[in-house]
Order: structure tokens, then C-alpha cells, then sequence
């Protein structure tokens, strides 16, 4: 913990970006963390943080006082002076994947905790991809990676793309009846491309029908998520089958998904509903800072969730769900809404790293 005011210093690699700029809104007044370094590319580093950012500051409200006048180091080159100053890094770079990875591990091996947003490690074997309401026991990895790469205190982890929060606990929520196919069509804001309408006006009145390798994605890693650990590595769950349609849509945050589904199971509205409102929530009496009250939320009325009116659901870490009725082709069809940038970005990667912290997996 910081020596002053006991709060564990924390840094953030791309720092300027989308995610890395809710990551900093999100900690200014977290109880446990504190940003104390923020770095990002070349093109970025040896300014301060508010001058590396100019006009691309796209949050409400001012940048934070104290972390305003920090000066961005450079995330390949400065990894030894990072280390000095922080007990784990957030990391949301934005670049190729081989990048992404080379310098993930560099601060891991360095002894450093990378809690990642990256799509980069998210397959591989020995790196756990949380959600924590779902798989917290995946982090039970930790050891045999860092035993696999003889790394001490520096390990990986992942979260999943931003599309998958808006549907993936609903099948989770409905393991017991065993899903069998899911066909989902997301509808995604523009902040999931790091955009706002300022930077992306081709959004505005504009449907795009392609997300690259985001079909991709959120067909295959609710696999890795609902699956085992099996010999010390993952082994990703092959219950489920689905097909993915991924929609850019003119909505700044706030990804929705239309899902229909069909079970091996026979079972009623009333079992559906009844297993989303009483998730069994591993994180109960875990107290972590950024866990929702209630992780799914059921909306009865028949135009809920809105993703202008339920995206911010408990600080935007809540899952709403609405709209389940039966389908003609599955069996049933149901709407689930997930905040992107907070849930699915920035408030996911510190639920995360809030889990690490009550595991003891980070520490001072
Ligand atoms: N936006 C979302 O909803 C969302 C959701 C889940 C996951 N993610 C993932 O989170 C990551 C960040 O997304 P974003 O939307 O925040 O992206 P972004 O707004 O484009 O920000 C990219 C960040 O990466 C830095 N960067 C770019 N090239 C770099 C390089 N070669 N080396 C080091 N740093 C570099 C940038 O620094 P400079 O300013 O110096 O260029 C900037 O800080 C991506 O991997 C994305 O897939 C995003």
C-alpha cells in the first residue's frame, strides 16, 4: 500500500486510450488502489498526462488533479522504472497482438501483476480470462503459470471482450437446464472501438454490420469462461454451440444483445426469470468495491432494457435482462444489456484485480 494514505499504487499501460481513460475516472476514489503511474506509446511518453492527452480527454468531468500532472512513461522502455513505482499495472494498450503480448510478459516476468482488458493472452492456455461473478476458481492457474514461466510475483490475467457480459451470464444463470445452440446479435456502442461520435461522425444515423474479429470472439471465449481446468491447462467448454452477429450501432456506450436459445431441458418462463433473479453470486460476502449488488438484474416491462436508460445499472457493473418470451425456431428469445467500457472494460479488469486482492494474489 501507498506509504501515505495505505492505498496499494497501481499503473496503467495505455493510459490515453478509451479504457485507460475510465480506468483512471474509475480509481480516482477507489478504496484499496491508486493510480500512481500511467504510460503508453512513444508517441505519448515523457509529457504530462495532461498534455499527452490534448483534446482526447472524452470523459465527464476533468481529468483528476493528481493524476493530470503525471508524466506518461513509455510502456516498451520503461519497465524498470515502472516496477519501482507500482504493485500491478491495468493494461489497455491498443496495438498488434504480438506487441500487446511481448510487453504483458515483460512486465509479468519483471515481477509485476498485469491485470489485462487485451484479447492478446485471452487464449493462451495457461492465462485465466474472468468474469468474476462466473469462473473466480479459473484464477486457481495462477501458480502453475507462474511455475511454468518461473515467474515469482508477475503472472497474467484476462477479461473477455466487451460483448460478452451482455449475454454470457444469462447462459451461465441457465446452466442447469443445459443450453444447447444460441444464436445472439449484439448491438455495439462506438466506445468499443475506442470512438465517440466527435472522433467517428460517420456513427451518427449509421449502422455498420461489421465489428472485425468480433463474431470471432464472442462465438468462442464463452467457451474458455464456462470451461475446466483440466492438467494445468484450460480445456474450454464445448456444451454450448453459437453463432454470433456483431453490429456497430449509433450509441456512444452500451452493448445489447438479442438472444434466442434452445435447452436439452424442458422448462418454464417462470424457471428462467427465477434462475437470472437468484444467480448464485460467488462473490457474496467478498465486500469488493466494484461488485454490483445484484450481478442480473430482470426487467419485466416489455421495452426494458434501454440501453440509454439501464447502461449505467449499479455504476454500470449490473447486467439488466428483459424480454424473454418464447421463440419459434429455439424455444425461447431474451434481450441482455451490459455496460461496455465499465462492466466490460475498465469496472471489469478492477473487479478483477479487487478479486486478486482478496485472494492475496496481489499484494503491497
Ligand atoms: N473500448 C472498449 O469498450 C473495450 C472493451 C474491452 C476491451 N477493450 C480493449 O482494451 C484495449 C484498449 O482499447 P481502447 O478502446 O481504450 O483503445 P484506444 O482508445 O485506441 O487506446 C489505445 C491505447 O494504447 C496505446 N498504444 C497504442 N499503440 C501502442 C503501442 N504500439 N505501444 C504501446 N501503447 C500503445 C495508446 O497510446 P497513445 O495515446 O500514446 O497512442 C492508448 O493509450 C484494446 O485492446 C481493446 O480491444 C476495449
Amino acid at each position: 500500500m501507498d506509504k501515505q494514505n495505505n492505498k496499494i499504487p497501481v499503473g496503467i499501460l495505455g493510459a490515453t486510450g478509451m479504457v485507460g481513460q475510465k480506468l483512471i475516472m474509475l480509481l480516482e476514489d477507489h478504496p484499496w488502489f491508486e493510480v500512481a503511474c500511467v504510460a503508453a506509446s512513444k508517441n505519448s511518453a515523457g509529457r504530462s498526462y495532461k498534455e499527452a492527452l490534448g483534446k482526447r480527454w472524452a470523459q465527464e468531468g476533468d481529468i483528476p488533479y493528481k493524476t493530470a500532472s503525471l508524466q506518461v512513461y513509455n510502456v516498451a522502455e520503461d519497465v524498470r522504472i515502472i516496477k519501482n513505482t507500482v504493485s500491478f499495472v491495468f493494461s489497455a494498450i491498443s496495438a498488434e497482438k504480438e506487441n500487446i503480448r511481448d510487453i504483458e510478459e515483460s512486465f509479468a516476468s519483471a515481477g509485476i501483476p498485469v491485470v489485462s482488458n487485451n484479447s492478446a493472452h485471452r487464449w493462451t492456455s495457461d492465462v485465466p480470462m474472468i468474469i468474476p461473478e462466473i469462473n473466480p476458481h479459473h484464477l486457481d492457474i495462477i501458480p502453475i503459470q507462474q511455475k511454468n514461466r518461473n515467474w515469482n510475483r508477475g503472472f497474467i490475467i484476462t477479461k473477455p471482450n466487451c460483448s460478452i457480459q451482455s449475454y454470457v451470464p444469462l447462459i451461465k444463470a441457465w446452466e442447469k437446464f443445459r443450453p444447447d445452440k444460441v444464436i445472439v446479435s449484439t448491438y455495439q456502442a462506438i466506445s468499443g472501438a475506442g470512438k465517440t461520435f466527435d472522433t467517428w461522425p460517420e456513427m451518427r444515423d449509421n449502422v455498420i454490420p461489421y465489428i472485425a474479429g468480433e463474431e470471432e470472439k464472442s462465438e468462442l471465449e464463452p467457451g474458455k469462461i464456462l470451461g475446466d481446468i483440466i492438467n494445468g491447462n484450460f480445456s474450454p467448454s464445448t456444451s454450448v454451440i453459437i453463432s454470433a452477429s456483431c453490429l456497430r450501432v449509433p450509441v456512444s456506450d452500451g452493448h445489447m444483445a438479442a438472444i434466442n436459445i434452445k435447452f436439452k431441458e424442458e422448462v418454464t418462463k417462470e424457471q428462467l426469470t427465477d434462475a437470472l433473479e437468484n444467480y448464485v453470486n460467488p462473490l457474496k460476502g467478498l465486500d469488493l468495491p466494484s461488485a454490483p449488488d445484484r450481478f442480473i438484474t430482470y426487467f419485466e416491462k416489455e421495452d426494458r432494457p434501454q440501453t440509454y436508460i439501464d447502461r449505467e445499472l449499479s455504476g454500470g457493473m449490473g447486467i439488466s435482462a428483459g424480454r424473454l418470451r418464447k421463440d419459434t425456431v429455439l424455444g425461447w428469445k431474451c434481450v441482455g444489456l451490459s455496460h461496455n467500457t465499465l462492466r466490460g472494460a475498465a469496472g471489469g479488469s478492477i473487479l478483477n484485480a479487487e478479486l486478486l486482492y482478496r485472494k492475496g494474489l496481489i499484494n503491497q
